[in-house]
């Protein structure tokens, strides 16, 4: 898979008679939303987690010095939580441009706070993408995210404004928050508003 999905995410679904799609954000669609959205829920996805495993050239980081961001791995058993957008089609063309390092669409199904359920899409990059880092111990991927900075700002800004986002959503996820800890006990570092 190349590192510009643009393309081939154009091909993956059509939206023809469509009004409107959900999409499920795990990553930096729960606290950067500068798309018009109709509606918003909190909402889980089953079988999945998320992890620091995907290499970002483009935002958080640059080609020489990478950032990582989150991605989803599958996991029998495990449930994401994130947030859900109501979304018109047309979205998905600033979407796909902004998700555009390795990222391609997939389907999926969401389950709301309340129980019910929704079909929708989610942004994943998938192992075969060429900025794809994988595993390494988390006080790495901290000192990997302490050291990058692209032209979306410092890569601790994403991490440390996820780990809030997702606290504010009441999620426990584990892995998110210890790369917190090993960072901001590293040194101080602030979330900015940028
Ligand atoms: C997402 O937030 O759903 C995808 C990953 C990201 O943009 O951080």
């Amino acid at each position: 898979m190349p590192a510009n999905t643009i393309d081939h995410n154009r091909t993956r679904y059509n939206f023809d008679g469509i009004d409107s799609v959900w999409l499920f954000g795990y990553g930096s669609l729960i606290y950067k939303v500068d798309f018009p959205f109709l509606e918003q829920r909190p909402a889980s996805i089953r079988g999945w987690a998320r992890q620091f495993w995907q290499g970002s050239h483009d935002h958080r980081g640059t080609p020489e010095a990478p950032g990582r961001v989150v991605t989803l791995i599958e996991q029998p058993g495990a449930v994401c939580r994130g947030m859900a957008f109501r979304v018109s089609p047309n979205v998905f063309e600033y979407l796909d441009v902004r998700e555009k390092n390795g990222y391609l669409r997939f389907s999926t199904t969401m389950t709301f706070d309340d129980g019910s359920h929704a079909e929708g899409l989610v942004y994943i990059a998938t192992e075969d993408n060429e900025a794809f880092l994988g595993e390494a111990p988390e006080a790495d991927i901290a000192a990997q995210i302490a050291a990058a900075v692209g032209p979306s700002g410092p890569n601790s800004e994403y991490l440390l404004r996820l780990a809030e986002s997702l606290r504010a959503l009441g999620d426990d996820c584990r892995h998110t928050f210890s790369i917190e800890s090993h960072l901001t006990r590293s040194g101080p570092v602030e979330a900015s508003d940028s």
